[in-house]
Parts: structure tokens; sequence; C-alpha cells
């Protein structure tokens, strides 16, 4: 149809918009139908004889109009309609790169769900936490609460959390506290301030994608620092960090997620140091460090930053409750303000009653009661997990068994791959997520995640049984192809 077009070069209105008539009357008329897919730029351009740019911008026309979409690599498409219908309208106006949801094959009823790094909710203390909000709806503060707030947070949260982190050593006369909507908040608040786009900031990979994702979206380029065993591989920052100037290195010392590994003392120092010798920030993101199983605690790096370059990230999500949103950010007083500057932007503030709540269950010795059983629950959800990998999962099968935290790491041997073998492990009953979802440079195949610590002993070892039988068929059916290839016709 496009190729029966005739333009008219002497009626005043420039090709371009005479191209943008044609099509859009085909795709009113409904001669181009809904989710076609319409010719390249360059393709029509060379058909048509024209410059390509006349063709981009009868299609950034179609475009605004919301009659076509493009696809990233796939090219554009009919989206249909009259411009302003309801399917198209705001489809058409929707900037920025779109972020998708991560998505998952369905899962079936019944799956043991490994996906999702969240606290138990059967160790929810219920009647403790009903009670805790009864005494703060019915104290003399409820009317301070229900009032307009600050965007550093519900002051005497705020107050309490410095001084616990002044106690432990990880606030100075210079630091401050502010509270935000969980961990994540925190992420997306720093992004804004500390970086623009096209800057660049390093991150430990794999790595959870909550973080990967808020500096991708502002532009920002995100550098992949490979993690072992003992955490981020300082040496290769080094090298980084020479190689580009980056605006911030994000590590989470304590039990990461994905791979559950903890960096000892030595590696922390040397990754400071490497860090004020570049100028670049550390982000100190432990939203898992109270969860910790075996071992000993080691110094974090608010403790051992001396040049005052560190900001630490916190969050109730994992010790208490996700739902009600509670994180908060310990840093330099003029990073904090600066902070508390965008956040009046995005949202004024956090819920107050969530953060008072949360106050009372720290000040009445619930908080750290509920914090003890959640480690002794854990501690033996993680034993329950290990040793059903041990028991189920084949043979050459590698774990990386963490001290703490809630997610463990899990290697599969030769020709498994993690990735392929989705789907049929859903339909298996059983759900993880594999190492693609956490990859900031190439995925390693053999990778994946399975999070523990929301489920019951029972059901970690009947999900990693399921696990078992899923691979263990795999692996016969690919010895079974490779006996075959071994065998080629005799002539
Ligand atoms: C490493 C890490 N950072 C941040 C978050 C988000 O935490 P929050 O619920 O406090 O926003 C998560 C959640 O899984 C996480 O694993």
């Amino acid at each position: 149809m496009l190729s029966l077009l005739q333009f008219d070069e002497r009626s005043g209105e420039p090709i371009y918009r005479q191209l943008y008539d044609h099509i859009r009357g085909e795709i009113v008329s409904g001669r181009l139908a809904k989710g076609s897919r319409i010719p390249p730029t360059r393709d029509l351009s060379s058909q048509l004889g024209l410059n390509r740019t006349t063709v981009k911008a009868a299609y950034e026309l179609l475009e605004r109009e919301g009659l076509i979409q493009t696809r990233a690599g796939r090219g554009s498409f009919v989206a249909g309609g009259e411009p302003g219908s309801g399917e198209t309208f705001f489809t058409a106006r929707i900037g920025g790169d779109s972020l998708t949801e991560a998505s998952l094959p369905p899962m079936p009823e019944d799956c043991v769900n490994f996906t999702s790094a969240r606290p138990a909710g059967d160790l929810f203390p219920l009647e403790e936490f009903r009670a805790v909000c009864a005494e703060v709806i019915g104290s003399g503060e409820v009317e301070r609460i229900l009032q307009l707030g600050a965007p550093q947070g519900y002051g005497p949260l705020r107050r309490r959390l410095l001084e616990d982190a002044v106690a432990r050593g990880e606030a100075g006369a210079d630091d401050e506290v502010m509270v935000t909507n969980g961990c994540q908040q925190g992420l997306d608040l720093l992004q804004r301030v500390l970086t623009q786009p096209g800057d660049a900031v390093a991150v430990e990979d794999p790595i959870y994608p909550g973080l990967k994702s808020v500096f991708q979206q502002a532009g920002v380029r995100v550098l992949g620092v490979r993690v072992g065993a003992d955490g981020m591989d300082v040496e290769a920052f080094e090298a980084l960090a020479k190689r580009e100037k980056l605006r911030l290195v994000a590590v989470t010392p304590n039990f990461q997620n994905p791979t559950g590994a903890t960096m000892g003392e030595a590696a922390r120092r040397r990754l400071l140091e490497a860090a004020r010798t570049a100028g670049v920030p550390v982000l100190e993101n432990d939203v898992y460090g109270a969860l910790r199983y075996s071992g000993e605690p080691v110094k974090s790096l608010k403790q051992m930053d001396e040049a005052g370059i560190v900001i630490r990230l916190n969050s109730f999500s994992k010790i208490a409750f996700p739902g009600l949103r509670v994180g908060w950010v310990t840093g330099r007083r003029e990073l904090i303000a600066a902070m508390a500057a965008r956040k009046q932007v995005t949202d004024l503030h956090s819920d107050q009653l969530s953060q008072a709540v949360l106050l009372r269950f720290m000040e009445s010795g619930r908080l750290e009661a509920h914090v003890g059983r959640m480690v002794e629950a854990g501690r033996k959800r993680l034993e329950a997990a290990v040793t059903a990998c041990g028991t189920w999962l084949p043979a050459g099968t590698r774990v990386m068994k963490p001290e703490g935290g809630m997610n463990l790491w899990v290697s599969l041997p030769e020709p498994l791959d993690a990735s392929a073998l989705l789907e049929r492990a859903f339909a298996g009953g059983v759900a993880y997520l594999p190492a693609r979802y956490f990859a900031v440079a190439g995925a390693e195949t053999d990778g994946l995640r399975l999070s523990f610590a929301h489920l019951s002993e029972e059901r970690i070892e009947e999900g990693i049984g399921r696990l078992g039988i899923v691979l263990e068929d795999e692996l016969a059916r690919a010895r079974a192809a490779w006996r075959e290839d071994k065998s080629p016709v005799i002539v």
C-alpha cells in the first residue's frame, strides 16, 4: 500500500506531513491492521526515494498521536484506533524506557516459591503487633502522628535511630538519619542526588535487580564488579575505579542478595581505601545485616569509615514487616539535607503511623525479641535448604552457604541451564530465580537463587526435592542425547 503513495510537490505541505497523512489514513480506515508491522524507516525511505529523516519525522508524528508504537529492537507497529482512543492515548505519551517487571512463567497452585526474599509471615507476632498499634493510637502522640510531618521522617523515630547509630559507632557529629519508604526509596533518592544521566556507578555483579534498575532507568551506566565467596572482588573494583570516573560504589557487605556472600574485614578496609583514593562515595546497603546465623559479625563499612564517605542504608523490611515500607539512611548532614529536599518533591514524607508503630515495637523490646526468633528460624531454614540441596540436587551442584540473610546461591553442574529449565521447574512445582535476573554483564547459565527464609523447613525440603527431580530428569535427557551423538550411522 505504501508504495502506491504519490507525493504532491506543489501542495505546499511538507513531504513528511503527506506521508504521515497517508499512513494515518491507512490506519484509521483499518486497511493497516492493529498490531501490524510497518516498514523500518530505512526500508521505506529507499522504497519511496525519500530522505530517511523525512520518514522518521512522519513516524514520530504518528507515534506522538498514539497511532504507532516503536518497540526497542523490534520495529514500529500499528497501535490502532483514532488518535486519543483509550487504548493508545497513554501508550503514546509514556516517556522513557519501559520498565517491565521480571516476567515469570505461570506458577501452578501449591508451587514451592523460592523466588522472593522476604520474611516469614508465619513468624509475624500478630498479637504483639495489634497491641503496639493500640498503644500508639491510644497515646497522646496520635494527634501529632496524624498531622503533616517532615520529609526527614517522624522525629522520635529518627532520633532513636541516630542514637543507636552513634552508640554502635555508625554515626558521628556530622551525620544525620532520614526515614525513607523502605530501603528502595533510599536508593532512588541517592540516585537523584548523586548521579546524572551518563554517569557511571559500580555495583556487585550479580546484584539485586531493584538496585540496578534505579540507576539504569535514570540513564546512569551501571558497571558490575564480580562477587565471589568473599563478596565484591576488590581488586577488580580498584582497576575499575582507575579506568572510570565513578560517582558511587554500592555494596551489600553482609549476606549479599543474591549470592549470600559476606565481605571479610580486610576486604572491607581495602574497598574503603580504594574508594577514598578514587574519591568515590560508598553506599553500604545493610538490609540483611541483622540476620546472622553463624560466624562472627564483621565491622560495618560505616564503623570503619574515617573519611566520611560511607552512606548507610537500612530497613525494617527484612527484620520486621516489609508491608510498612520503612527504611532509613545514615550519612553526612549535607547529603541527608539534599535527599530530604528531593523526598519532599517526591512524596512530602513517609507515613507516620508506620514509623510510630515501629518505634514503639523497638522501644518495648518486641523488635529485638522478634529478630531473635527470626534468626533462630532462619538458621534452621538455611540448614534445611543446604541439607536438602546435598540430598536431592545432582552430583556436581555447588551451594554457597551464607552466614545469614535470606538467599542461597546454587550453581548447577554442566550442562544444566538454570534459565532454560525455569519453565519446567515451575511446571514441576518449584519456583526459583535464575542468574539472568541478577546479571549486570553476562549471566552464568548455571546459577540460581533460592530464597528460603519465608518457607517452613518441610516446604523447603519438598521444594528442593522437586527441583532435584527436574534436574535429574534433564541430566538423563542430556546423557541420552550425548550417547546418540556418540553413535553415528555407519556407512
Ligand atoms: C539488597 C536489597 N536492597 C533493598 C531491598 C529493598 O528493601 P525495602 O523493602 O526496604 O525497600 C531489597 C529487597 O529485597 C534488597 O534485597
